[in-house]
């Protein structure tokens, strides 16, 4: 059961007799701040009696003559100007929490209606390593994809590869022209990807040389316009006004101006400092266009492209598999964007057909009214778009998968492409379902810019994990007592439990954000053996478990054995409270496709674990059934943090 729903729906049946629509009202019971209020509190009798014009705590007292709730509370209380305090009756708590011991799903009700959710999270660009910029995608969709699952709806993650964008035109062109084929039989993905950096690199070049002395003129224009600018004295307010917002304007132009003459000329010195690399870029000066042609080369069906797209692919999702098997990490389909390609005519003739899309420019595009941008669906040149694709996606997930809902666990840079895509779609037909952008920010460096490592790469995924599995395996050596007091524990446990906790922290440190924030990459904070990290939570659970195999109590046998839970203290009353709580936890993190709410409601629970453990024996309790009580509830505590631990894809261990 979902206390806090069940509440809330108590408070609907009561309002509806003094409110035309009691839902927002009935909303504002929430769990209490302090537990000297309770355990709930109602706020909604201050609103209401703003409305009605009548007195709060009046209100307060005809919401609760209407309330019916004695068989779960105490009798509410008024407090203050109208808050109606809400305390579970000791009896309902109990008896409650007895139930949930031997509760598989820890009281987690399946929802009315079991929807269909097509989660599309990960979504790599292939033929690339995947980078620490796949990491937020992967680790928040395959959460949601197990919390949603578990609530009981029909969950389908589809991993939506970048299988057929432009990359491929340079790696089809770099294995033409550059191939070190001894290295390409060794390690087909990594030579693919240097032959992708490489032409990359080179087309950069290129680009830099030409743009360069135009970049640089403007910036020079632009400083001597800002240098004018600065020297002028503006009379009126209006004036100054108006100097100040061109100042701002200009210098932002000159800083973006001086980016791009840096960073161009970067990427000249590059090559030029490399003798080999400087005769490549003179051999291939139009690399850029050529390897887009050999992208469009592929879309079109020429055959040799097409013949060794399909000999590099097998080796590119095996690699993928690897990342994935080491985050533990499934999908339930892998369709990427190359399966929707023979769709893709048909989706822009129908567009076109329905009056949705029309040429501009010479190229055709769904205009949304309101919209300033073009939703481009086929180019000048032909070539279908990311959008294309999309929408076919759309088309095929409710044709094919019957979906009710699709969540694109996708990084907020996209959310203008989002926001097209989904007013296209619902343009086009598919407005019966719910189509959600779940969108996160960055993960930024200490200096607040994107992660990078210190020579200014991307940060390899396979790297980042290594790393933290090393830091994890040296915080465990000084850490952790079984590391240190048990020589018999084999190097192989060691990294299993390395492992676990390192890749456990990496994840819970991307889960427990806020996921549209940007986020501070840090190992010391990850990895603190005290706060809102796994590792903390881990602890706690392996704690739990050390309290029943140092006592050689069987936790199946306890919870086999029935027997009612006692909550005599305080500490133990708010462990059961927050432990029944879980249900919440699970609901509200699917309600808003929230994993940070699950990682709150664990160290809620971790925290609530500690205060009990201090406060009240267990083994030493003071009777049989006063420790036969406790090791429920012990017992509960650690089903309830191993299966919100798994819920977000990190593994526990019974001895740390
Ligand atoms: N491959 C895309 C990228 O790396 C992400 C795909 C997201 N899914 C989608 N249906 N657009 O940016």
């Amino acid at each position: 059961m979902n206390v806090l729903q069940e509440l809330r729906s108590r408070f609907r049946d009561a309002l509806a007799s003094l409110v035309a629509d009691p839902v927002p009202f009935a909303e504002m019971v929430k769990a209490a701040q302090d537990s000297k209020f309770g355990d709930y509190q109602a706020n909604c009798a201050m609103p209401l009696a703003k409305l009605r014009g009548e007195n709060p705590r009046d209100v307060a007292g005809k919401i609760i003559a209407q309330l019916k709730l004695d068989d779960l509370c105490d009798p509410p209380e008024i407090a203050g100007p109208g808050f109606i305090n809400l305390k579970l009756r000791q009896d309902w708590l109990e008896a409650t929490v007895t139930r949930l011991v031997t509760d598989p799903r820890l009281s987690v009700h399946t929802p009315s209606r079991s929807k269909t959710i097509v989660i599309d999270f990960s979504g790599p660009n292939i033929a690339k390593p995947m980078h620490v910029g796949h990491l937020r995608s992967t680790v928040i969709g395959d959460a949601l994809r197990k919390i949603l699952t578990f609530q009981g709806h029909r969950v389908i993650g589809d991993n939506h590869i970048g299988d057929w964008g432009t990359q491929f035109g340079m790696i089809l062109y770099g294995f033409k022209n550059f191939l070190d084929r001894e290295a390409y039989s060794r390690t087909p993905v990594a030579e693919l990807a240097r032959q992708y950096r490489l032409v990359n690199q080179l087309g950069d070049y290129h680009e830099a040389a030409a743009g360069l002395p135009g970049w640089r003129s403007q910036l020079a224009e632009r400083q001597r316009a800002l240098q004018e600018t600065e020297t002028t004295s503006p009379a009126t307010p209006v004036e100054k006004d108006a100097r100040k917002k061109q100042l701002k304007r200009l210098n932002d132009e000159v800083a973006g101006l001086r980016d791009q003459v840096a960073s161009g000329e970067k990427k000249l010195a590059a090559v030029d400092s490399d003798a080999t690399l400087k005769l490549l870029a003179l051999a291939h000066p139009n690399i850029a266009t050529l390897a887009r042609e050999e992208t469009a080369k592929l879309h079109t069906g020429d055959a040799e492209n097409r013949r060794l797209w399909e000999q590099f692919m097998p080796a590119c999702l095996a690699e993928l598999q690897k990342m994935y098997d080491r985050l533990d990490v499934r999908f339930d389909i892998a369709l990427g964007e190359s399966f929707y390609q023979p769709l893709l005519a048909a989706v822009v003739t129908d567009l076109q057909s329905r009056g949705l899309a029309r040429e501009s420019d010479g190229a055709i595009c769904v205009f949304i009214p309101g919209v300033d941008a073009p939703f481009i669906v086929r180019k000048t040149d032909g070539a279908f778009t990311y959008a294309t694709t999309d929408l076919a996606t759309i088309q095929y997930r409710v044709r094919e998968l019957h979906a009710d809902t699709i969540l694109y666990v996708v990084d907020a840079r996209q959310s203008d492409h989002f926001k097209l895509l989904f007013e296209s779609a619902r343009r086009w037909g598919f407005d019966q379902i719910e189509l959600h952008h779940v969108s996160f920010g960055t993960i930024l460096g200490d200096d607040k810019r994107p992660f990078k490592t210190r020579a200014g790469d991307t940060v390899g995924l396979e790297s980042l994990l290594n790393e933290g599995v090393a830091k994890a395996r040296g915080m465990l050596e000084t850490t952790s007592a079984d590391f240190s007091s048990r020589p018999d524990l084999t190097e192989s446990q060691r990294q299993i439990v390395a492992a676990a906790v390192g890749l456990g922290a990496i994840k819970y440190a991307d889960l427990s954000q806020n996921r549209e924030s940007d986020y501070v990459f840090s190992w010391d904070k990850m990895l603190a053996t005290n706060g809102d990290t796994s590792t903390y939570m881990q602890y706690a659970y392996a704690r739990v478990c050390g309290i029943f195999r140092k006592g050689n109590f069987d936790r199946t046998a306890i919870r086999a054995a029935g027997g009612s839970v006692s909550l005599a203290t305080p500490a133990e009353r708010a462990l059961a409270l927050q432990l029944l709580r879980f249900a919440e936890a699970i609901d509200s993190a699917a309600a808003e496709y929230r994993p940070n709410f699950l990682t709150q409601y664990l160290f809620a629970t971790a925290n609530c674990f500690s205060t009990f453990f201090e406060q009240c024996p267990v083994v030493k309790a003071d009777t049989d059934d006063l420790r036969a009580s406790r090791l429920r509830l012990c017992d509960l505590t650690a089903r309830v943090i191993a299966q919100g631990l798994e819920l977000l894809g990190i593994q526990t261990i019974e001895q740390m």
